[in-house]
């Protein structure tokens, strides 16, 4: 089977690399020469855990190309996976441009039959966008060609992408005949031999599921965020609360952790767009826009508290950061609650020190000198009135505090993501502020 993966992006990139790595023959596209000569050298445009060394191992094996020739690329291909991106447009929706300039390519060039997949996620009906504009490409040229599109959303989680994708816990598929189902099934036979299921249903569906997953979970972390807000003024521990509902096993006890609201290429933009397909169809999705909203006031919370710690005399105050990414084991700082409270401090005339393991490159381009940036969590601390933990990379949870403490100014903890425990903090002689838990200082 020949495979092409068109977008090097986060989904297309992890997608050609664990397709090749089972021994399939892919070929990866990209339009950015820059992107893939440097894949070509083995240099990845993102930071994945295990990435590099499979993209490395199939690109030696010859199983794994990488190239920016789309019509060399798609004659002879059995199947033309779209995972380019769909950024938000201004109202929320996606724009969904560049798969449809995918579609057109991929219509002019193709030389036999081949399912078209949309791998990027994407609202409902845009499958039947993709297959309309393949057949006017079609007509353009006269070519009376077979083919089939699916959607096979993905529900990888940064951070742990390779493992999701070589080990899925379900792998959905939409389909419209038995031809397309086939041949699919066959692709994806090497990931599910662990008896995980392959679920196939209409397009529609499949493309509705990608969504729902994420709003669901989405709206898992807002609730809990606003059971936290709540728990902070009756005097309750949120982390109690969250063991006490979790064993219950309707509920579960992932993805209730309350935090400085949820950030990155997901959440945020497909809740929102999720909200605006609702309303195409003039329905309103109530419970979906309270998400969106309570996250928004989610990522202020900490600054509130810092604000409400000082007595609202920040200025000059310097202050120690630590970690930057959305969320740990990435360098991705899209939507970061990062970027929400160092604008904030930083208009309150606050002094900003920052680190983080992996984004310091990210967070150059994106902090325009709001933050400096430190080479270590200690060096991050120095001369500070107080750390605000931010991402929760595990080298925070024991940082070395005996010359972390030797170089602060203060010695106030602002925990984003309750990882330490007020007792503890106590005993360093902090005075600690966490998430839905009373501060007994
Ligand atoms: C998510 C989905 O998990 C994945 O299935 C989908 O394909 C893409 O979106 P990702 O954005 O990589 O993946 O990160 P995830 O680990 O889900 O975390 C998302 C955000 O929620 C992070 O900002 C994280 O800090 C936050 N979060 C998560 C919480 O605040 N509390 C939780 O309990 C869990």
């Amino acid at each position: 089977m020949k495979i092409v993966v068109v977008g090097t992006g986060y989904v297309g990139l992890v997608t050609g690399a664990c397709l090749a790595e089972v021994g399939t023959e892919v070929i990866c596209i990209d339009v950015n020469k820059e992107k893939i000569a440097n894949l070509q050298k083995g240099i990845l445009p993102i930071y994945e855990p295990g990435l590099d060394v499979i993209v490395e191992r199939n690109y030696k094996k010859g199983r794994l190309r990488f190239s920016t020739n789309i019509e060399e690329a798609i004659k002879g291909a059995q199947i033309a996976f779209i995972a380019v991106g769909t950024p938000p447009g201004e109202d929320g929706s996606a724009d969904l441009k560049y798969v449809l300039q995918v579609a057109d390519q991929v219509g002019t060039y193709m030389d036999g039959y081949l399912i078209v997949v949309t791998k990027s996620t994407v609202p409902v009906g845009t499958a039947s966008k993709v297959k309309k504009t393949i057949k006017a490409a079609l007509e353009k040229r006269n070519a009376a060609l077979e083919f089939d599109v699916a959607s096979n959303p993905e529900f990888l989680k940064e951070g742990a992408a390779v493992d999701d994708f070589l080990k899925p816990d379900r792998i959905v598929i939409g389909v419209e005949n038995e031809k397309a189902k086939s041949l699919l099934r066959q692709l994806y036979e090497p990931f599910v031999l662990n008896g995980h299921p392959v679920l196939f249903m209409d397009i529609p569906s499949a493309e509705m599921t990608k969504y729902a997953a994420n709003a669901m979970l989405a709206t898992k972390i807002s609730f809990m965020n606003e059971i936290a807000n709540l728990c902070e003024r009756v005097g309750a521990n949120v982390n109690e609360v969250r063991n006490g509902i979790g064993s219950d096993p309707r509920i579960g006890n992932r993805f209730i952790y309350p935090g400085i609201g949820y950030g990155g290429s997901c959440f945020p933009k497909d809740v929102k767009a999720l909200i605006r397909t609702a309303r195409e169809y003039e329905y309103n999705m109530r419970i979906l826009q309270s998400v969106e909203d309570v996250n928004d006031d989610q990522k202020k919370v900490m600054f509130e508290k810092i604000k409400k710690h000082y007595n609202g005399d920040i200025a000059g105050k310097t202050f120690c950061i630590w970690g930057l990414s959305f969320k740990p084991q990435t360098d991705d700082m899209r939507e970061a609650p990062s970027l929400v409270l160092i604008d904030a401090l930083h208009e309150a005339g606050a002094k900003v020190q920052a680190y983080d393991p992996v984004a310091m490159n990210e967070a150059e381009h994106l902090l325009h000198g709001k933050a400096s940036l430190k080479k270590d969590e200690t060096a991050a601390a120095e001369n500070a009135d107080a750390i605000i933990l931010v991402t929760e990379w595990p080298e925070f949870r024991l940082p070395d505090w005996d010359s972390i403490i030797k170089k602060m100014k203060g010695r106030v903890m602002f925990d984003g993501r309750n990882i330490y425990n007020n007792e503890e903090m106590k005993r360093l002689g902090f005075i600690y502020h966490g998430i839905g838990k009373e501060t007994k200082d």
